[in-house]
Formats: structure tokens, sequence, C-alpha cells
């Protein structure tokens, strides 16, 4: 078995292909809901290929068991007769972590959706790996809570997906990361072995703390099938800011206002350039008016404040909007009147990922980078494709022969996180070279890192020794060895 989209990767000669044996022994443990086969009239291709459609395997079978007892049976099978497995949760991976390079089996947790239990005292939420964060998010506002992590994606990834990405979002500047979120985990090792460590504890230092082993994983040595989680209290008042900004050195300005006006109350300050914006603006295709007139500023800042009393809230906003005027850091700026125009300013933010994929293909650059050295990536991949004859000079210039339509950024300036995204026509073997190793050199030569919230997955494999040392991959690497010996977990990707 070869595969031509990706010709420098070979099937690994270790693993079994699957046979009829196997497949009578998954009908013995499953039943004909748990089996999806070529033959069955759901598409096995949403399963192989990502979101962005840029990475496509070639599995010929998607297991997708209703309970952690019989993904223990399944992995212990799967081990024994060294059978790859790709875990999967909602499928929007960004570095093509979630779908098989060749014909691995494809482990969806999509039937394991249960919400197991939720204390309202202390706010601490157990689940299944296969519930969708929004349906998460919606059980808990009935009770005044909600989930510490939010992102465009919120209606199809799943808590699983999320905790095994490290996923951060719009608001970890306020809630944290779920290295701090996460309280315990429910997970089958590769051999089968049930780990069943749903704390309910604030406090536990019993040694390692072996569940962060998992956050962020990206399904390399076992399977999350349960998560307890420490949510937070629903705030009563939230708005939000949209505004326009003439350069970026007054979106770090803006931001250390921010911080030191609005304080506890800041809950978001994401970054968009002109240019990701002209992208939603097209793919909204007019369903939304752009927030403030026309979309002709350099830079948009979104800021969401919120608390526990709305007249509180709302007057701290406006009077660190009226400052940040007189100090002319903000040219433009609107602030939702009521919960529609709140939404649809996120809109605004969340669009902008498929948007940058909707001219044909997208390469995406999740990196950390020092606050003052985050937008000049996208200035040097502009000039760099530019360079080698891949974009237009002029970006209204819309030049058929040139693949590349230009590198945007956005991200979460909070969290020092920049998206840099190049909006392609089609993804080219040019455009990756002149993107790869560039990107990642920049990145080291700034101290940043090449993977800040969406993981290495397939993407980066070859890249992750612009963050991480030799020392420090060897002991991943003893990591893998010594919970998944035969390499049956995700195989072929960053590990
Ligand atoms: P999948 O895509 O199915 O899988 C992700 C990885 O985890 C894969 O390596 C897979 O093998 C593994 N995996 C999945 N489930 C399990 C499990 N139960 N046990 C073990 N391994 C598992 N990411 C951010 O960090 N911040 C954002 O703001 C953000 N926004 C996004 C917006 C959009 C529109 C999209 C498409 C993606 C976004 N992402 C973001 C990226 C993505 O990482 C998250 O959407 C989410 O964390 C993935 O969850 P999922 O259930 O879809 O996992
Ligand atoms: C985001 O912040 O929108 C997400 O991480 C997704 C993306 O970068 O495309
Ligand atoms: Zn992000």
């Amino acid at each position: 078995l070869t595969s031509s989209k990706y010709p420098a990767l070979k099937r690994s000669e270790v693993f079994k292909q699957l046979n009829s044996d196997d497949l009578r022994y998954f009908e013995s443990i499953l039943t004909k809901a748990e089996i999806l086969r070529p033959s069955d009239s759901e598409n096995l291709s949403l399963y192989n290929e990502d979101w962005m459609r840029k990475y496509k395997g070639q599995s010929k079978l998607v297991l997708k068991p209703k309970s952690v007892e019989k993904i223990s049976l399944i992995l212990k099978y799967c081990n024994q007769e060294k059978l790859a497995v790709v875990p999967q949760g909602g499928n929007t991976d960004l570095v093509g972590g979630s779908v098989p390079v060749f014909d691995e089996i494809i482990l969806s947790l999509n039937n394991l959706n249960k919400i197991r239990e939720f204390d309202p005292l202390t706010g601490i939420f157990k689940c299944d790996a296969g519930v969708i964060l929004e349906n998460a998010n919606t059980f808990l506002n009935k009770h005044d809570y909600m989930f510490p992590l939010d992102l465009g994606a919120k209606g199809s990834c799943q808590i699983g997906g999320c905790v095994s990405t490290n996923a951060g979002g719009l608001r970890l500047l306020r809630y944290g990361s779920l290295h701090g979120s996460v309280l315990g985990l429910e997970v089958v090792l590769p051999n089968g072995e049930i780990v069943s460590s749903m704390h309910s504890l604030r406090k536990d230092n019993t040694g390692y703390d072996l569940k962060q082993l998992f956050i962020g994983a990206e399904g390399t040595i076992g399977v999350v099938t349960g998560a307890s989680i420490l949510t937070a209290p629903n705030p009563k008042a939230v708005n939000v800011s949209f505004l326009a900004l003439e350069d970026f050195d007054k979106i770090l300005k803006l931001y250390g206002k921010a911080k030191s006006e609005l304080c506890e109350n800041l809950s978001a300050f994401e970054f968009m350039d002109k240019e990701s914006m002209t992208l939603t603006d097209i793919h909204l295709k007019g369903e939304l008016a752009f927030p403030l007139g026309e979309n002709e500023h350099p830079f948009y800042i979104l800021i969401e404040v919120s608390g526990s009393n709305k007249s509180h809230n709302d007057a701290k906003l406006e009077s660190f909007l009226e400052g940040a005027m007189e100090e002319d850091l903000i040219i433009d700026g609107t602030i939702a009147q009521d919960e529609t125009e709140l939404q649809n300013l996120w809109k605004w933010r969340e669009t902008v990922p498929e948007s940058c994929l909707s001219q044909g293909g997208v390469y995406k650059y999740d990196v950390s980078l020092p606050l003052k050295d985050l937008y000049s990536l996208v200035d040097a991949t502009n000039a760099r494709l530019i360079s080698k004859g891949l974009m237009s000079e002029n970006p209204n210039d819309k030049d058929p022969n040139k693949p590349a339509i230009g590198a945007t950024g956005y991200g979460h300036i909070g969290d020092g996180n920049l998206h840099l995204n190049i909006a392609v026509n089609e993804y080219t073997k040019e455009i990756e070279e002149a993107l790869e190793p560039f990107v990642y050199e920049f990145v080291q030569s700034k101290k940043g890192s090449i993977s800040a919230e969406h993981g290495l997955g397939l993407q980066k494999k070859n890249y992750v020794k612009y963050s991480r040392s030799p020392i420090e991959i060897q002991m991943m690497k003893d990591l893998k060895h010594h919970y998944d010996p035969n390499g049956i977990m995700n195989p072929y990707k960053y590990i």
C-alpha cells in the first residue's frame, strides 16, 4: 500500500493488514451500528479526510463502540494483532492528526457520548469523551455554569478531542488551559487496560500527575474515554466590542491597557488583520454587515468583558474605550447593544478559519511568539511568497498563475498565539516548500513555539526539533515506547 498524498512515507511492515478473521472478531463484540465498512451507506471518506481536505487516509474500517469496555477489547485485540489505530473525535483537527495515513482502523468516539454527572456546588462536570463541546456547554448553561473552553469548532469537536489536543481557544486568557481545568481522566491504554481516574479533587499531589501525559498527546499513547472537568460559573453580564486599529504596535498598547483597566473582567482579546476580515467578508457573502462600515483598517480587535454585574461591566468597558480613543489607540469601534449583536461580532471572529479555507485550501501555522514579534511573521511570509513568484504583490490582482492568495494573521493576543494562514487556490508542492521550514526557522529564531494550540499531528512530524531539544524528543519517544511498545496508536504522526 502506498499513498499518493505522502510519497515520502511508507506503510510500516510491522502492521498487519486487516483480514476476515479480524472483521469476525469485531463483529463478535460490536453491533452492526458500531461498525462502518465501505459497503455501508454512511460515507467512509468523511472519517478518512480532514476538515481542510488536505490529509486523506485509506482506512476500510471505522469502529464506533458504545462503551469503554468495548474500546478496551478493541485495543487489546489490535495490540495483540498489531493492527494500527487512529482515535477520532469530531475530526476538526488542523494538523492531519485525526485521520489515518494508510489503512489504520479509525476508532471513533461518536457513540460514547453521555454526560455522567455534575455537581452544582463545585462545578465539577464528568462526561464521556465523545460528548460534543457545544452540548456540554448547553447542559452547563442550564445549571448557570459554562465549559472553561470555547472555540469555533464547538458544534463538532468533542471533549476527548479537545483534551487530546489540549485545545486553547477563545477564552484561555481568562480560564486557563485544560492542563489546569481537567481534574481527572479515564483512559484506555494500548494493551486494553482501563485507567479510571475521574477524580473530583482540586488538590491531589500524590506523585506524578499522570493525566497530564494524555492532555495534548494527540492519541499516541491511549484513548481518552472520559473526563472530569472543573467548569466555571456562567457570567451574568457579558459584552463585546469590535475595534479598528492602525498598526500592530497599538494593539500591544491596547492590550496592556485592557489588562490593567479591565482586569478580572477581560475574557477575550482577539485580533484579526485586514486580509482575514476581507476573506471573511467574501465568505459571508453579505450575510452580515461589516461591524464598522467598510473593512478599511489594517487591524481589528474583539474584546470581551464578562462579570457578575451588568452596569459595572458595561461602565468599565465604556470608560476603557473612551480612554483608548483619547490616547489615539483606536480609530473606530462598536459595542454590542444586545445578544444578537454580540453573537454577530463573535461570528466575524469565529468564521475566519473557514473563510481562509474557502478559496480552495489553506496552509495553517499555529505558533507562539513573543508579542513584539507576533505579526512580523505574516509580513515575512508575504515577502517570501512574492519573492518566490507564488503570490501577486498587489492583493487585488487576481493572477491565475499565482497559486497563493496571501498570508493572513489572526489569533489570541492574550496568549501570544498567532494563526498564520496562507489562503491558496490549491495545495502545491512549491508553496509548501516555500513555507517549510521557513516558518519554523523564523519561529525558532524568535524563541517561539511551532505548535501553540493545534498540536503536531502529521503536518509538523519533521519539525519538532525547532521547538524541542534532542533530549526532550528522546524522553517523548521513551514514553511512547513504554505505553505503546507495538506503536499501534496513531502511527506515522509526530512521534
Ligand atoms: P479530532 O480532530 O477528532 O482529533 C484530534 C486529535 O486528538 C487527533 O490526533 C486524534 O487522534 C486525537 N483524539 C481525538 N479524540 C481522542 C480521544 N478520545 N482519545 C485519544 N485521542 C483522541 N483548536 C484550538 O486549540 N483553539 C481553537 O480556537 C480552535 N478553533 C478551531 C476552529 C475550527 C473551525 C476548527 C475546524 C478547528 C479548531 N481548532 C482549535 C482545532 C482542533 O484541535 C479543535 O477543534 C479540537 O481540539 C479537536 O477536537 P476533535 O474532537 O475534533 O478531535
Ligand atoms: C482559531 O483561533 O480560530 C482556531 O485556532 C482555528 C484556526 O486557527 O484556524
Ligand atoms: Zn486559535
